[in-house]
């Protein structure tokens, strides 16, 4: 297979379907053997047949740091090494602080942050025998701002970065390379029936996995060698505008409202 991951092995965690099934998909386009690895069997399952060769699904709980062991293992027995670490599995909960309960904070801090903590772990010295790896864990536009109702996902989005930075500096000696890319507003089952706010978002889209791929791709290849410890924000711009919201009147010469959209006058 040619490609520029060809020979490689990447392993996605949270690749079943929506963000994680896009970068999946292009890495295996990308010739790279693809380890799909969610605790959504069936459809984990149908994407890696779908792929079909150079791509197997293994069932794995990212808050699980035995069966993450279990999963680096079987990956180097199978193709002899690891090189690519997507940690990209990712939960929300949506609730009024007031009635964020300690259980679904907890919840999303485990998947959101010890999930990854236990990926970068296990995969470290997987790496470490070849030479070097890279690693890119998924955040969020979360982790630049916050939103109402979310702040065990918005909390566990600032994290991402933090730990990022934090592995990127330790394991660069060892020539592995830890960045974190922030998906914006992005069609994918998470976000079914949500109700997106383009206005403000330059490019007027909300993004689909295909586009948080692309980034993930750059990040995973060579093209970005000397990039670690870095936040990729890839949002059509979202960010760009939010950032003016507070300061942007409305039509009366009132404050902007930072939850909605802002109506410039023509
Ligand atoms: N969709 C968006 O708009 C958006 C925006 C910013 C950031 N993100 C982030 O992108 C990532 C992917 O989001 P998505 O929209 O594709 O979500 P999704 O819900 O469509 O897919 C998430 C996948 O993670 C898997 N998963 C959940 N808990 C797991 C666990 N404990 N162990 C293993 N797998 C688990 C699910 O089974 C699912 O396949 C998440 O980290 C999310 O926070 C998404």
């Amino acid at each position: 297979m040619s490609g520029e991951l060809a020979g490689r092995t990447a392993i996605v965690t949270g690749g079943a379907q929506g963000i994680g099934a896009g970068v999946a998909r292009a890495l295996h386009a990308a010739g790279a053997t693809v380890v799909i690895a969610d605790v959504h069997v069936a459809e984990g399952g149908k994407l890696a047949t779908a792929l079909g060769e150079r791509a197997r699904f293994v069932e794995l709980d990212v808050r699980d740091a035995g069966a993450w062991s279990r999963v680096v293992a079987q990956a180097q027995r199978a193709y002899g090494r690891v090189d690519v670490l997507v940690n990209n599995a990712g939960v929300a909960a949506i609730a009024p602080f007031a009635e964020h309960s300690e259980e679904a904070f907890r919840r999303v801090l485990d998947v959101n942050v010890m999930g990854l903590f236990h990926g970068i772990a296990a995969v470290a010295p997987a790496m470490r025998q070849v030479g070097g790896g890279s690693i890119i864990n998924v955040g969020s536009i979360g982790a630049f701002r916050a939103y109402p109702l979310m702040t065990g996902y918005i909390t566990s989005k600032w994290a991402v970065r933090g730990l990022t930075r934090a592995a990127a500096l330790e394991l660069g000696a060892d020539g592995i390379r830890v960045n974190a890319v922030h998906p914006g507003q992005t069609e994918t089952p998470l976000t079914d029936g949500a109700d997106f706010d383009t206005a403000h978002v330059a490019l007027k889209r909300v993004g689909q996995p295909a586009d948080i791929a692309g980034a993930v791709l750059f990040l995973a290849g060579d093209g970005s060698r000397f990039v670690t410890g870095a936040d990729l924000v890839v949002d059509g711009g979202d960010l760009a505008g939010a950032a003016n919201w507070a300061s942007v009147p409305d039509q009366n010469g009132e404050e902007g409202d930072r939850h909605g959209s802002v109506q410039l006058a023509a």
